[in-house]
């Protein structure tokens, strides 16, 4: 059962996962705040208000000032896309992996009809719990991706949404194809929107995050080869939307940023299936 008012996450070491979920929950609830909001993730923001953390620490240490917009970008690319799936499938399957503590399930209004799933690791969904509870047609599943046995509660006769934001580079090649491939297996018809990085990603994790990055690729088409279901869709960039960050000094920033090699290092990536 959720806790109710102020939640303790003082157990979250800094510089653990759990600490990289909150740091892009407090940079989603920090852009929410924008007069002229890109995301509007009001529930990151009550979120946020809720856990008692060391937000000063965090805030030093994030600088949303500069680094919201590009989480704002992605997720709402994202969410644009996903909210087109469940316009066209009200009666989806949602399965959104490496869920970590974002609110999109909340941001998004699923129909009624939806069946949402927001999985990530045991240890994150704990935590998560200690927020939300499981509801109708919203459920949470602490697993690890490539376990094979997760999707076995989901059900297998709807229309499926897959999203990954920020996950897949976390794993390697043979364990994406594999959960690909368990992903298609299990469904009729959907869509899989993620996030990739370009090779650059774990070479450059290497010298600056432990290597905790281990997947990259530079023509994400090469999936369609890896599993003849999946039907390329669409490619972009966050920074391709940098005309909506509302300062013009950072518009300026990620508008020369969109215009370099820089654009190609983060993309998000939309199949069918
Ligand atoms: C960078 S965070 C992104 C979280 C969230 N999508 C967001 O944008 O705020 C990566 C998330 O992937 C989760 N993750 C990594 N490997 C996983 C696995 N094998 N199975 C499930 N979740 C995994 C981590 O626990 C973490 O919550």
């Amino acid at each position: 059962m959720a806790q109710q008012g102020k939640v303790d996450f003082g157990e979250v070491r800094w510089g653990s996962v759990e600490w990289t979920n909150l740091g892009t929950l407090y940079l989603r609830a920090c852009e929410s705040r924008s007069p002229r909001t890109i995301l509007g993730d009001h529930a990151a923001a009550e979120a946020v208000d809720r856990i008692d953390y060391d937000w000063t620490r965090m805030r030093r240490y994030m600088q949303p000032w500069a680094n919201q917009w590009l989480v704002a970008l992605r997720a709402a690319q994202l969410d644009t896309w996903s909210a087109d799936f469940l316009g066209r499938h009200p009666n989806a399957v949602v399965l959104h992996l490496g869920c970590g503590m974002d609110t999109r399930a909340f941001r998004l209004h699923p129909p009624r009809e939806a069946r949402w799933f927001d999985v990530d690791q045991p240890k994150v969904i704990e935590l998560r719990r200690k927020l939300y509870d499981d509801r109708a047609g919203y459920r949470m599943i602490g697993s690890s991706v490539t376990d094979a046995h997760w999707l076995d509660g989901t059900p297998a006769d709807r229309p499926a949404l897959i999203v990954a934001e920020g996950l897949l580079m976390y794993l390697q090649e043979a364990q994406v194809r594999a959960l690909i491939q368990r992903l298609t297996d299990r469904f009729t018809g959907g869509e899989l929107l993620f996030d990739t990085l370009s090779p650059a990603g774990p070479r450059l994790s290497k010298v600056v995050s432990k290597g905790v990055v281990t997947w990259g690729i530079r023509d994400v088409r090469e999936l369609e080869r890896w599993n003849p279901r999946l039907r390329f869709l669409e490619q972009t960039s966050p920074l391709a939307s940098y005309r909506r960050i509302p300062s013009a000094r950072l518009r300026l920033l990620y508008r020369l940023m969109s215009a370099t090699s820089a654009r190609k290092y983060d993309v998000m990536n939309r199949f069918a299936f």
